[in-house]
């Protein structure tokens, strides 16, 4: 009896050593997700948040010019100077970037420093008196935002040589890429939708740091896909071949 006891108490420690290895992956997977878990999703509708909020949250679009909009920009007013974009630029760089000259040029900086701080602290800077967007949209959306800001920034000097304005792609590549995903809409010259006025070379060659931004997070109110879940270097290619399609005539 004692030996058969011995050897219940065996063969249940051997089985509880076999399920505990058997949960181990599993633990270890869901640990490295929590720490992974960046949220693509999230950070890619900030984006387009960034890019256009009103329209992507089907609010009214606002009438008067922003109180931080400076009086020595009379090249735009009303709705366009809400857009995060207008102030702190497509490449996030502000006074310091594009926008350091043209018609967007007030002087405002960028928010590069801004990434991986905390969203609260983010979140906080949105609902301040410079800002004043306390009520326009609600905790969901300031998230994305936030995240976006924080978690969302690309090195876009690497990918988008400054002076030239040049892709650091493979437009070969890219051009395979377009084909699956961007001909059915946009066709072999890159324009169609909604009679686009513009095409995409003439776009993709003027502003590339506005362009990689509509490819990583999409168009805001669009089912246009966008690409921020694959490595970055799949998005630059695309760009490097929008480079090489027709311009406008
Ligand atoms: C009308 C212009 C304007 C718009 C639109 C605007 N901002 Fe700002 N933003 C500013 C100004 C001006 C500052 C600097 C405030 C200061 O110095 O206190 C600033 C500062 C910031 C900062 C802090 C930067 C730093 O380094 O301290 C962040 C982050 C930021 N803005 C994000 C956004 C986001 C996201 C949006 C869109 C939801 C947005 N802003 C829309 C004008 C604007
Ligand atoms: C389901 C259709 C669809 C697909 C697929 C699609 N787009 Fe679009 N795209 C649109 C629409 C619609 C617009 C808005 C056109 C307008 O407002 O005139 C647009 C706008 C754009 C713009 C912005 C133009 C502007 O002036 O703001 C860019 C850049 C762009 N698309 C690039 C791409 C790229 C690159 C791909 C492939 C990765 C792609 N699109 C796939 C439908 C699509």
């Amino acid at each position: 009896m004692i030996v058969l006891t011995e050897w219940r108490k065996l063969v249940s420690g051997a089985i509880i050593v076999v399920i505990a290895l058997a949960g181990l992956p599993l633990m270890i997977s869901a640990a490295n997700a929590a720490e992974d878990d960046v949220d693509i999703v999230s950070i890619t509708r900030g984006g387009l948040l960034y890019d256009k909020w009103y329209k992507v949250i089907k609010a009214p679009e606002p009438q008067e010019t922003h109180a931080a909009w400076p009086a020595s920009n009379t090249n735009k007013d009303g709705a366009t100077t809400w857009r995060c974009k207008s102030c702190h630029g497509w490449d996030m760089m502000g006074n310091e970037g594009a926008y350091s000259s043209g018609s967007y040029l007030t002087g405002i900086p960028g928010i590069t420093s801004m990434a991986n701080v905390p969203i609260a602290d983010i979140i906080a800077i949105l609902k301040d008196d410079t800002h004043g967007f306390e009520g326009m949209m609600d905790e969901g959306d300031f998230y994305d935002l936030a995240n976006f800001v924080s978690n969302g920034q690309i090195d876009i000097d690497a990918l988008i040589e400054r002076e030239t304005k040049s892709a650091n792609g493979d437009a070969g590549q890219g051009g395979a890429y377009y084909g699956t995903l961007c001909l059915n809409c946009h066709g072999v010259d890159g324009d169609l939708p909604k009679d686009m006025g513009t095409t995409l070379g003439t776009l993709a060659n003027s502003n590339p740091w506005e362009i990689i931004q509509k490819i990583l997070n999409g168009q805001p109110g669009e089912q246009m896909p966008a690409m921020r879940a694959f490595d970055v270097q799949v998005s630059t290619d695309i760009l490097a071949y929008l480079q090489t399609l027709p311009l406008d005539e």
